[in-house]
């Protein structure tokens, strides 16, 4: 512990392109990637629609925050975050103190393009455009708390990995 650069930490609103650049930031850095819904998923034995049904939000939530703190506990980890993970407070400090936190942003549209249509996002069921706007505006500050943030408005993911690459080893 002590050292915040011994992992990054993607964060950012769904449809950023965290799991793309989280996978191949650590293909640059020899890093192991993680994506967190991933191991939510391997953990629980369920698709991340089935815990939400299952569980609801908060019980969905809970899972996430002890995989993150399990997950940061190691070292060289690229991790790709879930959008809400940033939510809770805790969550927010396990990040801070065991990673270097970088957040992705993008526009409404670039988000609604990457998945509007993804069956696989609960929060989005019952009209993806309404709902991206909203947890847009809900979570306008909720990224903030990140080291650097990287726009990736007509970026590729080689550009935004090659982008933080440079903040990270500056
Ligand atoms: C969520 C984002 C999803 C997933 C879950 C909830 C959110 O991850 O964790 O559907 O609250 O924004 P992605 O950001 O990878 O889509």
């Amino acid at each position: 512990m002590g050292n915040k650069r011994k992992n990054i930490v993607l964060i950012g609103m769904m449809g950023t392109g965290k799991s793309t650049v989280g996978a191949h930031l650590a293909e640059q850095l020899g890093y192991c990637p993680i994506d967190l819904d991933l191991a939510i998923v391997q953990e629980a034995g369920a698709s991340i629609p089935e815990l939400f049904e299952q569980r609801g939000e908060s019980g969905f939530r809970d899972l996430e925050s002890g995989v993150l703190e399990a997950t940061l506990q190691g070292e060289g980890i690229v991790l790709a975050t879930g959008g809400g993970a940033v939510l809770r407070e805790h969550n927010r400090s396990v990040m801070s103190s065991c990673g270097w936190v970088v957040a992705l942003t993008a526009t409404a549209e670039d988000i609604l393009q990457r998945v509007g249509e993804d069956k696989n996002r609960p929060l989005l069921a019952g009209g993806a455009k309404e709902r991206v706007y909203t947890l847009l505006e809900e979570r306008k500050h909720a990224y903030e708390f990140a080291d650097v943030t990287v726009d990736t408005t007509d970026k590729s993911p080689e550009q935004v990995s090659a982008e933080i690459l440079t903040h990270y080893r500056g």
